[in-house]
């Protein structure tokens, strides 16, 4: 079969790798993709993933049998709908949630209430709207420090705030309501903090069966021992140590099957991935929010603890038979080391060679690369990842590190700490 990817970024040259394995595949097309989704399969650079029209007519040029969606805002936007509504490629199965299913991350309010109706353990909220001010601020009284302020629409990972005293929570409340995030700050969440340590879930469902992918936990700071700005990602490990048999029982019973039978009683159509960015509070899992689609950079570990066909399973989500499918998991452990830009997040420069990037026994994820004029350079503030396997996290975080410390481009900066803490 012909399989369209959506995205650019290294979750999806994971995806991208770990769809090329697959006996079923006979070609694989990665619109826009990066360097290095082009060892995977045949970019598509003109086609934008939020451009409808344009794929549902590269769908139908190319005879493509099934399009997979990486990054949430074509979901959010409506692509699976989209498709459902246009006679030419109505036929083709998309892999990601309807426009209905994917507000569970398209706002938080949406998400909070969700979590309620169906009994799903979450921190305590609410949310307010620009005439509500006062009673926002009212709300923040009740709560303890520190304060935990959240846009309700998309912000691209920027819309949560975490504030030390009262009165800065406050201010930032006020200032989020007149517009600090445009539209997607007009309503604000407003949670109660939760401390524990974060462990990421991934589930693919048809609608009604679900499989419950490899957990992995990602480090979002730039510094290591998680400190300094947020990023969109340095690294990943899979397995997660606390995310035992039993603890991963209590996910599925409390959480996961809440979730699935919620959104099929609510009729929510949902045949795609499921993210449960969850906490664990003294050892009771609780939701801090939902995702429409798999992590970055945890899909760069989790893809390599796959050992069955994700095509099959995809295959699985189209024909709302995925309890049929089998998933295998690696009983290995992967770690992803992520090399950036000197200077990021914050304003750093692209268009740097990147050398040494072909790494013996790991698998090298591109997350912003280009090629210009044959040569491999920079281009973005994540730009390339090393994933490596070993018989434990110490062993696979060794081998990527070797990796990132091999891979050459001015500026070059990675964590060496990913998975020390667990
Ligand atoms: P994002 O991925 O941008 O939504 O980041 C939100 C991050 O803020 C999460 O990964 C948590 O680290 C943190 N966070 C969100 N909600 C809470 C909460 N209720 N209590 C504690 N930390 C939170
Ligand atoms: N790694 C967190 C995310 O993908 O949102």
């Amino acid at each position: 079969m012909k399989i369209l990817l959506l995205g650019s970024g290294g979750r999806e040259h994971a995806l991208a790798w770990k769809i090329a394995q697959s006996s079923k595949v006979e070609k694989l097309f990665i619109a826009p993709g990066n360097a290095g989704t082009s060892n995977a399969g045949e970019n598509v650079p003109t086609l934008k993933a939020d451009d409808f029209a344009g794929i549902a007519d590269f769908v139908v040029a190319q005879g493509v049998d099934m399009v997979v969606v990486g990054p949430e805002d074509p979901l959010v936007k409506g692509i699976y709908d989209y498709f459902l509504e246009n006679d030419a490629v109505k036929h083709v199965p998309v892999i990601g949630p309807s426009k209905a299913g994917a507000v569970l991350e398209g706002s938080k309010d949406f998400a909070k209430a969700f979590m309620m109706r169906h009994n799903i353990p979450t921190a305590a909220y609410a949310t307010f709207d620009g005439t509500q001010v006062e009673e926002g601020c009212k709300f923040l009284e009740t709560l303890q420090a520190p304060y935990v302020l959240k846009a309700d629409g998309l912000c691209a990972g920027k819309g949560v705030l975490i504030v030390p005293t009262l009165e800065q929570a406050k201010q930032e409340l006020r200032d989020m309501l007149g517009g600090m995030f445009g539209n997607a700050s007009s309503r604000v969440v407003i949670e109660e903090f939760l401390s524990g340590i974060e462990c990421s879930v991934f589930v693919l469902s048809d609608g009604k069966n679900y499989k419950i992918l490899p957990e992995a936990k990602d480090y979002k700071r730039i510094g290591e021992g998680d400190t300094g700005l947020n990023t969109g990602g340095m690294g990943s490990v899979s397995p997660v140590p606390f995310a035992t048999k039993e603890w991963m029982q209590t996910v599925d019973e409390q959480i996961i099957r809440p979730t699935v039978e919620g959104l099929a009683a609510e009729g929510i159509v949902y045949k795609g991935f499921i993210f449960f960015g969850l906490i664990n509070c003294d050892g009771q899992p609780k939701v801090i929010e939902y995702n429409c689609r798999m992590g970055d950079p945890e899909t760069e570990s989790v893809m390599l603890r796959i050992k069955s066909d994700l095509v099959d399973l995809f295959e699985g989500v189209a024909a709302g038979d995925l309890d049929k499918r089998t998933l295998e998991f690696d009983e290995r452990a992967a770690v992803c080391v992520m090399c950036v830009s000197g200077g990021y997040p914050q304003d750093y420069q692209k268009g740097f060679e990147i050398t040494g990037a072909e790494i013996e026994g790991s698998v090298v994820f591109h997350a912003g690369t280009a090629l210009k004029d044959g040569k491999l350079i920079t281009a973005g503030g994540r730009v390339i990842a090393v994933s490596s396997y070993g018989k434990d996290k110490a062993e696979a975080l060794a081998k990527s590190m070797k990796g990132a410390e091999q891979i050459a481009f001015e500026g070059k900066y990675f964590r060496r700490d990913i998975g020390q803490d667990l």
